[in-house]
C-alpha cells in the first residue's frame, strides 16, 4: 500500500525552528508510545483502535446479523464526535452521491433537531418500511444522553415501531458500557456496541461509532483500519521523522507569530466533511479557556474548511490579499479514478483555451499549481499533503495523522487535547431551559 506524504518546505519555518521544537515534544511522544501497549486505559488510547482484533471482530459481527436483514439504508442517529468521521470516510470513499448511485444500502444522517430533515428522513423510510424493506436505525451517542441524539432516535424509532412488531432487530445502539443509553438499549432487545470508554467522541471515528455504519454500507474497514494502524507507527517515532509532530510543531510556531486560522484545502469534492471533522477535531481540542495548569489562556487555532476549485472562486481574494492570519494545509489525490476528459470539441477552445482532451484532472493539477505559486508569491505558509488514492487506506493514514497531529499540538501549547468542558456547559445549560419549560 502507499503511504500518504506530507511536504512543508512552504511552511515559512525553517528547519533549525523545528529542531529546536522537537525536544520539547519528546515527552508527549513517549506518553504516546506507553499508551500504545495499555489497552484503553490513557486519554491518548484512540490510537490502539486501529489494531483491535476483538473489537473488528464484534463490529464484523454486528454487520452480518443485521444484513442478514437485506436492509435497504441505514439511518445514523449521532451528532459531533458521534457523526463527523462515519461521514467523512463514507464520503470520501463512497462519494457524496453514494445515495444517487443505486447502492445497495442508501445512509442517511439524523444530526440536529431540524424539524425539515427529521420529517423528510421519516417520510423515507415510512415509505421503505410500507415496500417492506428494511431500514436500521443506528442510535451512537457516548455519552447516551445527547439531547439531539435521543430526541431524533425516540422519533425515528417511532416510526419502525409502527410499521414492524419485530422492530427491535433493526435498531443498534453504539454508546459507553453502562452508560442510561447501553441499558435502555438491552432492556428493549436492541443490539448494542460498545464505545471504549476513554476513547473520546472526536477520537472514535475507529471505533464501533464509525466502522458499523461504514461497514454496513460496503467500506472496507479492515483497510480503513490497516492505514491508520500504518500510520499510528509513522507518529510514534522520533518528531524529526514524524509527520504529525512536525505539522503540530509548524502549526505552534504560527500561532506563536499570531497566526491563529488553520485552513485545511482539500483538492476534491468528497473530501468537504473530512474538513468537518477536522474543523471539530482542532476546535474541541485545541480551543480551550484554560491550560493544563488552570490558568486562563483562550487559546485555539479557529480551524476552517476549503474545497479546491470550488473556493478559490469565494475565498482566495480574501486567503491572497487579506491579513496574515492563516495556516494552509493543501490535501490532494494523487492518482484520480476514473478519468475524465473534455471533449475535443473545436467550437468551444474560443471559450476557454488548451483545456480540449485534458484530463480534468490536469486541470485540476495546474489549478492547484497556479494556487501554490500565488500562496508563494504573497509568502502565504502552507504544507501539503497528498494521498495516493482515496482508497480506505489513504483515507485511514489520513484521519490518523490528524489525531495524532491534534495530541501533539496540545501537548505544544500546553492544553487538554481530550476535554470539553465549555461543550458540557452548553449541554447542561439546554437541559436546564428543556427542564425549566
Ligand atoms: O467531542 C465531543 O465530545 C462532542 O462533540 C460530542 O461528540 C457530541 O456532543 C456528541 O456527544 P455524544 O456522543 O455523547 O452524544
Amino acid at each position: 500500500m502507499s503511504s500518504i506524504s506530507f511536504s512543508f518546505k512552504d511552511s515559512l519555518i525553517s528547519k533549525e525552528e523545528i529542531d529546536s521544537e522537537s525536544k520539547r515534544m519528546d515527552a508527549e511522544i513517549k506518553s504516546m508510545n506507553r499508551a500504545s501497549s495499555s489497552g484503553y486505559e490513557d486519554d491518548r488510547s484512540s490510537i490502539n483502535l486501529p489494531e483491535d482484533k476483538k473489537l473488528l471482530s464484534s463490529v464484523r459481527g454486528a454487520i452480518s446479523k443485521k444484513m442478514k436483514l437485506k436492509p435497504k439504508c441505514i439511518v445514523v442517529v449521532g451528532i459531533g464526535g458521534s457523526n463527523l468521521g462515519t461521514v467523512a470516510v463514507q464520503e470520501a470513499v463512497l462519494g457524496k452521491l453514494h445515495n444517487q448511485m443505486n447502492p445497495k444500502i442508501k445512509i442517511i444522517y439524523a444530526d440536529t433537531v431540524d424539524t425539515c430533515l427529521i420529517s423528510d428522513i421519516k417520510k423515507i423510510i415510512s415509505s421503505m418500511l410500507k415496500n417492506g424493506e428494511n431500514v436500521i436505525i443506528n442510535g451512537v451517542s457516548k455519552s447516551g444522553a445527547t439531547t439531539e441524539t435521543i430526541a431524533n432516535f425516540e422519533v425515528l424509532v417511532g416510526v419502525l415501531k409502527k410499521y414492524r412488531n419485530d422492530y427491535e432487530e433493526q435498531v443498534v445502539v453504539t454508546t459507553d458500557r453502562n452508560s442510561k443509553y447501553w441499558s435502555l438499549a438491552l432492556k428493549n432487545g436492541f443490539d448494542v456496541l460498545e464505545i471504549p470508554k476513554k476513547v473520546g467522541g472526536r477520537y472514535s471515528v475507529f471505533s464501533p461509532v464509525g466502522l458499523f455504519p461504514l461497514g454496513m454500507v460496503g467500506v472496507n474497514i479492515k483497510k480503513l483500519l490497516s492505514g491508520a494502524a500504518s500510520m499510528k507507527k509513522k507518529c510514534l517515532v522520533s518528531p524529526k521523522y514524524n509527520p504529525a509532530a512536525v505539522s503540530a510543531i509548524i502549526h505552534f510556531l504560527h500561532y506563536k507569530k499570531g497566526v491563529n486560522i488553520s485552513d485545511l484545502f482539500l483538492f476534491g469534492n468528497d473530501f468537504e466533511s473530512i474538513g468537518k471533522w477536522n474543523r471539530q477535531l482542532m476546535g474541541e481540542s485545541i480551543g480551550k479557556e484554560y491550560n493544563l495548569r488552570n490558568e486562563r489562556v483562550n487559546c485555539g487555532m479557529t480551524p476552517t474548511v476549503s474545497i479546491g476549485s470550488t473556493d478559490l472562486h469565494s475565498m482566495a481574494q480574501l486567503y491572497l490579499g487579506g491579513p496574515y492570519d492563516k495556516l494552509t494545509t493543501f490535501v490532494k489525490v494523487s492518482k484520480a479514478s476514473p478519468s475524465v476528459k473534455v471533449p475535443d470539441f473545436k467550437e468551444y477552445s474560443e471559450l476557454v483555451e488548451s483545456i480540449n482532451g485534458k484530463k480534468l484532472s490536469s486541470i485540476m493539477d495546474a489549478i492547484m499549481e497556479g494556487v501554490k505559486y500565488s500562496y508563494r508569491k504573497g509568502k502565504r505558509p502552507f504544507t501539503e499533503i497528498i494521498l495516493p488514492d482515496k482508497s480506505e487506506n489513504s483515507v485511514g493514514q489520513f484521519l490518523q495523522f490528524k489525531m495524532m497531529e491534534m495530541m501533539c499540538l496540545g501537548s505544544l501549547l500546553g492544553v487538554n487535547p481530550f476535554d470539553q468542558p465549555n461543550v458540557e456547559d452548553y449541554k447542561k445549560e439546554t437541559k436546564n431551559i428543556l427542564n425549566r419549560r
